[in-house]
């Protein structure tokens, strides 16, 4: 695993965008795991940057980790009454960026046939190839996507309950700027599972900011549990790079060690 330790939120977002631009160089038509949250968004606007500055997008594939169920985009109606992820994708990148809509996949959280559905989802992905680089925040209560406590390291795409504790956070970052009343807000999301989110070839996950930093320490350094299912970054076969700013790293045991590895592999170019 390796661990980057940026000095800010700029600073993270500008070396994961140029990872992932980096992949889309080498090879155009990769296949991107997106996420949502408000960590990926200086992300997002590196890459529209780049964009802009020439990146080209156009055969790039993308799936999204989740959707609120019982949502949907609907672009009749104003960006305040309309919190769902694909609505967060479309204003925080696709509107921005030349990825062709249908090579664009976010999890449809109006779906009639959920099981359908997610069993649709994770063949469009195997039909794609699999997925080059996943990108993951991680949620407050340590999950990847909405892989909430308890669910299982081996999980696939399906419905899931958000924990109270998700149901608090996303109620504050999102849903009541919205106006929407907490009672309101949907309580379950079709989520890609550990085991989809496992299969990535690459991983990259971020976080930032010292509310992060007790669930950082736990998924990075603390035991494998289904309780924090951002533990299941240390069972990844591939290649794992996790981006933090110093606030969310400060928490870490091994922090200085982590430092020197940096350093050292600076030292040897193995960057
Ligand atoms: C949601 C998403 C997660 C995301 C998490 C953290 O729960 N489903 O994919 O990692 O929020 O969000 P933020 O980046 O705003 O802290």
């Amino acid at each position: 695993m390796d661990i980057v330790i940026k000095d800010n939120y700029d600073s993270m977002s500008n070396y994961a965008a140029q990872k992932i631009a980096g992949i889309i160089k080498d090879k155009p038509d990769c296949v991107l795991g997106l996420a949502t949250g408000g960590t990926p968004i200086g992300t997002y606007r590196e890459l529209i940057k780049m964009h802009q500055q020439g990146l080209d997008l156009s055969a790039v594939r993308t799936f999204n980790l989740d959707e609120y169920f019982g949502v949907g985009i609907d672009l009749t109606k104003p960006y305040d009454q309309d919190q769902s992820y694909a609505r967060f994708m479309h204003e925080e990148l696709l509107k921005h960026v030349n990825i062709n809509p249908q090579n664009s996949h976010i999890p449809d959280g109006r779906t009639n046939d959920p099981a359908g559905f997610c069993k649709w989802y994770e063949e469009e992905i195997k039909k794609a190839g699999g997925i080059d680089l996943q990108l993951l925040g991680i949620g407050g209560d340590g999950h990847w996507a909405f892989n909430e406590p308890g669910s299982s390291l081996m999980s696939r795409t399906r419905i899931e309950a958000l924990s109270k504790q998700t149901l608090d956070d996303n109620y504050e970052s999102f849903y009541k700027k919205a106006g929407v009343k907490r009672e309101q807000m949907p309580h379950f999301a079709i989520t890609m599972g550990i085991g989809t989110i496992l299969e990535a070839r690459n991983i990259m996950m971020l976080a930032n900011g010292s509310q992060k930093a007790d669930v950082v320490a736990l998924a990075l350094e603390g035991p494998l549990t289904s309780q924090i299912t951002a533990t299941a970054v240390q069972l990844h076969s591939g290649a794992i790079t996790v981006v933090l700013d110093n606030e969310s790293a400060s928490k870490l045991k091994g922090l200085q060690h982590y430092r020197d590895v940096a350093n050292l592999k600076k030292e040897y170019g193995l960057e």
